[in-house]
């Protein structure tokens, strides 16, 4: 069972042995009914489906608000700050960490464009004051996402960083230098920016944190950074229309995905691990955890969802995804062709033995270790799904967020969750605000 659309791929044959076809096919229904609940927006957290139409909606007035905006912090900025974090922050960074250098922070003057750095996404003293000595030898601007805007983390770390842009450049342009991203009317941040008079971007209200990216949520961290958001809005946008044209497992790949899934944990897999082969993708699996796990771990249900980074985890996790209980599925996140071509040189004396492999390209080795990997995987009793593009960029990136956004929406349903809710989240915060003494309002 497979599927290709516009250079995006699903393969789910190495589940076969795993679950039949039939087994697969058995939530048809189920699956159907699930993306006509997010069509027909009858389903369980209704109120927070705006991020099913946002590839189609947004006009292009405000691409180009956002990438004025962005502009304006790059002339200023050799870094830019964005403070938020969930789905505030991760969508961003999965975006602008799979295009970016991998030593981005090491080619000095060669940088064409600001480094963009996260803060806010922990509570870390030392972080925050290691930022600071950063900070104070650098220009900078700050981009402070909130939707809620009440959030602790990034607040304390957008507050400290007010103060010390305050101190740097003085009120007036430290108000220039922050662009706040927050809800329409309520909120902390919301106040705040109103009465400093920063630039501020709107999170639709029926959009949650995690489905936020192709918001200015992450559309202004992705275009400071100096990235093309209209293709990643193509990307998305073609995912989208390819996907609401079709309600049936075989031809919709959110659904057959979403079957899949929800077919091999009735099985006994209760845990997905996503498994890229390089490093740039780190980043977009953190984002996918978020996704899935907040949208499908709550009522005592829920895949819970794990990541690796191949080849690196095959010398630490690789014996546990082996060999270890078998209540696993691997999901592996290919990307074809690399941007760069590096080949393994001749060497004469050959000592390493490794003349057998001189002339290939690395990313022809790697394909081979991932295709090893899966054959030893699914050997050792673990499903494989594999999903690929054909190369990282924006519009690929576009076509998989809107996939796997989709996808986490049908599944959570079929699961019998409402997706879009995350009151888990809330009992840290009770019990820490009682420990730091807040009174309630
Ligand atoms: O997906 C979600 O809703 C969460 O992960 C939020 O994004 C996260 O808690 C941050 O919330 P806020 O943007 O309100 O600060």
């Amino acid at each position: 069972m497979e599927f290709s659309h516009n250079g995006f791929q699903l393969n789910v044959n190495d589940t076969l042995k795993f679950v039949s076809p039939e087994e697969i096919l058995a939530w048809k229904t189920e699956v159907q009914k699930a993306n006509e609940f997010l069509m027909n927006k009858n389903g369980k957290g209704r109120e927070f489906l705006g991020w099913m139409s946002l590839p189609s909606d947004i006009i292009k007035k405000s691409i180009k608000k956002i990438n004025n905006t962005a502009e304006l912090l790059r002339k200023k900025s050799d870094l830019i700050v964005v403070v938020g974090i969930g789905g505030s922050y991760l969508g961003a960074r999965a975006v602008i960490d799979a295009l970016s250098h991998s030593f981005e922070t090491l080619l000095g003057k060669k940088k064409k464009y600001p480094l963009v750095i996260y803060a806010g996404q922990n509570l870390g003293e030392d972080y925050h004051s290691n930022l600071l000595d950063v900070l104070n030898k650098n220009d900078y601007s700050v981009i402070v996402i909130s939707k809620s805007g009440t959030t602790t983390e990034p607040a304390v770390a957008f507050r400290i960083l007010k103060n010390h842009l305050e101190k740097k450049y003085g009120k007036k342009e430290a108000r220039k230098r922050i662009v706040a991203v927050t809800d329409e009317s309520k909120g902390a941040l919301k106040k705040l920016s109103d009465t400093e008079g920063y630039k501020s971007f709107v999170i639709p209200d029926d959009v949650g944190g995690r489905y936020s990216v192709l918001t200015p949520v992450g559309l202004l961290p992705v275009a400071a950074a100096g990235l093309d958001i209209k293709e990643l809005i193509r990307g998305s946008k073609d995912m989208q229309e390819f996907i609401d044209t079709e309600n049936s497992i075989v031809n919709n790949p959110a659904m057959l995905y979403a079957a899949v899934r929800n077919a091999l944990h009735r099985k006994g897999k209760a845990i997905e691990i996503l498994a890229s082969y390089t490093p740039n993708l780190n980043y977009f699996i953190e984002w996918w955890k978020q996704l899935y796990g907040e949208s499908e771990g709550k009522n005592g249900k829920g895949i819970f969802p794990a990541g690796v980074n191949f080849t690196t985890d095959l010398h630490s996790m690789g014996q546990w995804i082996q060999d270890g209980t078998r209540n696993i599925f691997e999901t592996v996140l290919w990307v074809e062709n690399s941007s760069n071509k590096l080949t393994v040189p001749s060497d004469e004396n050959n000592l390493d033995d490794l003349n057998y492999i001189a002339g290939k390209r690395l990313n022809e080795i790697n394909q081979k270790a991932m295709l090893g990997t899966a054959m030893a995987h699914v050997d050792g009793g673990v499903p494989n799904i594999f999903i690929s593009v054909p190369k990282l960029n924006e519009y690929y990136l576009g076509q998989l967020i809107y996939f796997f956004e989709r996808a986490c929406g049908i599944s959570g349903y079929v699961l019998g969750v409402n997706p879009f809710d995350q009151p888990g989240v809330e009992a840290y915060k009770k019990n820490m605000f009682a420990l730091l003494g807040k009174q309630e309002k």
